[in-house]
């Protein structure tokens, strides 16, 4: 085992967010973890303090704080990063929507690509020079582009983004390398594939696919449904983004998934039987709901990471079976309707009226 870094104020970006919520429970959970943590979220529509409020009643203010800030404000994130002494940053705070990227990718070079290099100027001036600190930027496998059939992506895999919000992401990647080759900023990153389970926004696959199930509404299938994707329990990311936080080397990157490739059409054939058991329906009342629509531009074909590093280096390892994580995940969705109305008011809701009126699901 490498030497762990004692971490007393973890700065973490967009922890409003579905990984970044998961996160924050994950390590207040971990009885070797005893510091502070700061959620700098901008709360943007997929950032919802509301998945926090059992942390805030359990641990704020004293270990946990929730700063309304952009990560484009250098100065703010500065003056805080000084005032709460933090001493390691995990860099979610992103806007992580591909369908989004499409129809409107300015702010995802705004948020992903300028606040990426915002946030590096920030622990920049914050750090100069510190010692035992520590900068992890969370990225995706989306990076490498789109496989076919065979091979997997890894660490050396060259870049090849192919979507807004990918080519947003690869462009943050090399901010970051560049800071820690140019400046000795102490950077981790890792590259992780897709992750499902509490809290996720309802415009991603599989939240989006059991609440239209409940509703009734369609469930749009991009294309023939053969689109392949490795997921992974947002909970088993957290465990591999906190061994890579406590000890990883600066400059080391690594690629993360849940060696579970699924094609989209029998993702949702598993998530109908999963939701009619767990609600009592028949499940024919869901098959029926399924419709092939318009695919996705520039669709990537297929996703699936080698995760032999982290598993060799930092031994950890998937600890969720597919089958328990869909089932706890649409148990939580059964059980969390206020949070999902909450999330869906306002903001997301005119952003739905304005781009979906019309398209044919
Ligand atoms: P999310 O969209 O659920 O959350 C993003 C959070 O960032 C929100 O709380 C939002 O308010 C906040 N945010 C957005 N712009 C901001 C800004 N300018 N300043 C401060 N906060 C801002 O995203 P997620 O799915 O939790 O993903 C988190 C990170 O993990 C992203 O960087 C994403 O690229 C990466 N990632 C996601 C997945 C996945 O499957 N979801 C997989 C691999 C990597
Ligand atoms: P998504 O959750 O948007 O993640 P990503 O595009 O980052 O992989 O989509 C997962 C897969 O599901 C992807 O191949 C696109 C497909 N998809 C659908 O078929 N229908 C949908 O309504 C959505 C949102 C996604």
């Amino acid at each position: 085992m490498k030497d762990q870094r004692t971490l007393q104020s973890v700065l973490v970006t967009g922890g409003a967010g579905f990984i970044g919520s998961n996160f924050i429970r994950y390590l207040f959970a971990r009885p070797d973890f005893t510091g502070r943590i700061i959620n700098l979220d901008k709360l943007t529509y997929a950032g919802n303090p509301k998945s926090l409020t059992d942390i805030e009643q359990s641990y704020g203010p004293n270990r946990y704080l929730l700063s309304r800030t952009d990560i484009c404000d250098t100065d703010a994130v500065t003056a805080l990063m000084k005032r709460e002494h933090v001493d390691s940053i995990v860099h979610l705070a992103a806007e992580s929507h591909v369908d989004r990227s499409i129809l409107g990718p300015k702010e995802f070079i705004q948020t992903n690509v300028v606040g990426t290099f915002s946030l590096l100027e920030a622990a920049r001036a914050a750090w100069a020079g510190a010692d035992g600190v520590i900068f992890h930027h969370v990225s995706t496998d989306e990076v490498f582009g789109s496989l076919g059939q065979e091979g997997y992506f890894r660490e050396e895999t060259p870049y090849d983004p192919r979507s807004p919000y990918s080519a947003s992401k690869a462009s943050s990647d090399h901010l970051v390398r560049a800071y820690h080759h140019t400046y000795g900023l102490p950077v981790t990153i890792s590259n992780c594939s897709n992750n499902y389970g509490p809290y996720q926004f309802p415009e991603k696959l599989i939240p989006l696919m059991i609440l239209n199930m409940l509703e009734g509404k369609p469930l749009p299938v991009y294309g023939k449904g053969e689109n392949v994707r490795d997921w992974l329990y947002v909970e088993d990311h957290a465990a591999a983004i906190w061994s890579i936080l406590k000890s990883a080397a600066p400059g080391a990157t690594y690629t993360v998934g849940g060696e579970n490739e699924w094609k989209n059409i029998d993702l949702v054939h598993a998530l109908c039987g999963i939701v009619a058991e767990q609600t009592g329906t028949p499940v024919d009342q869901y098959l029926r709901l399924i419709r092939f629509v318009t695919d996705r531009p520039g669709h990537d074909q297929r996703y699936a990471i080698d995760c032999s590093k982290i598993k060799q280096e930092l031994s950890w390892s998937r600890g969720m079976s597919f089958e328990a994580g869909l089932s706890a995940t649409v148990s939580w969705y059964l059980a969390n309707l206020e949070w999902i109305d909450s999330v869906r008011s306002g903001e997301y809701r005119s952003w739905i009226d304005a781009n979906y009126a019309g398209r044919s699901h």
